[in-house]
């Protein structure tokens, strides 16, 4: 259930090595708010946290991630911003005792897949469908009336590899299957392979997603920029 604790002690290195784009990440969130609070699916280790928060000092971002190990390593780097509340939790059974005016997800729980002009997949780090609403479901509880949910875009995955910036080589493999794909993270050292993660990632169609998203009373939004896809809490 997309736990990163096998990745986490490199996760930054590769995101850092041109995986991610942190600042374009921020500026297109920005272009949705200003929010008075923003809620994190998936944070991680912090990095897209570190950069909202440098630029909104004092902002009222809570962060929540299922895998301790990268926590960690977000309240070390985030300790500088004590306005940031980071939570150890799984999505499934968000509890936060608050609503938000923007949740958002950037590789983290959920995220899409857009290929040229083909229409958009939801892509998910929970495998199993039960599981994917109950999330769904608890997420939605934790946004306010008229807030937005913004889900990051990524491009189609494929099978690669590539060196990194500490001179390692960064391998990824994606297996297909019935309602989703596989997708083995490797990292090589001179060859040897000091880290490998399996995550079993579950697929939604465009319509799938938008029928679960409107019966939690989503609606899409126009897109501002490339980095998310963004629904309002309509009903
Ligand atoms: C690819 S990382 C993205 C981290 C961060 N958003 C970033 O951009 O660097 C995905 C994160 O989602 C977290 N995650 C996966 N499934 C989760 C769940 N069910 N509940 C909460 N977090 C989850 C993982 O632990 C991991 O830290």
């Amino acid at each position: 259930m997309g736990d990163y604790t096998n990745m986490s002690s490199y996760y930054d290195v590769i995101m850092t090595s041109g995986y991610y784009d942190y600042a374009q990440i921020v500026n297109d969130l920005e272009q949705h708010g200003p929010f008075a609070n923003i809620l994190e699916v998936g944070c991680g280790t912090g990095l897209i946290l570190e950069e909202f928060g440098r630029r909104h000092s004092g902002a009222n971002i809570t962060g929540i991630d299922l895998t301790e190990a990268m926590l960690k390593q977000a309240r070390e780097r985030l300790a500088a911003y004590p306005a940031i509340d980071l939570r150890q939790q799984n999505v499934c059974s968000l509890a936060l005792n608050k609503k938000y005016e923007a949740a958002f997800s950037y590789g983290g729980v959920w995220y899409f897949v857009i290929d040229g002009d083909k229409e958009p997949f939801m892509v998910s780090h929970i495998p199993g469908d039960a599981d994917n609403r109950a999330g769904l479901e608890k997420l939605a509880a934790h946004i306010a009336p008229g807030g937005m949910l913004l889900l990051g875009i990524q491009g189609p995955h494929f099978d690669y590899e590539k060196e990194i910036s500490n001179g390692m080589t960064y391998a990824q493999k994606i297996e297909p299957h019935d309602h989703g794909f596989v997708k083995h993270y490797y990292l090589l050292d001179d060859g040897r392979r000091v880290m490998e993660q399996t995550i079993d990632y579950r697929t939604y169609s465009w319509s799938q997603t938008l029928d679960m998203l409107g019966k939690l009373g989503f609606t899409p939004v126009p897109r501002k920029g490339d980095k998310f896809l963004a629904f309002r809490k309509t009903a």
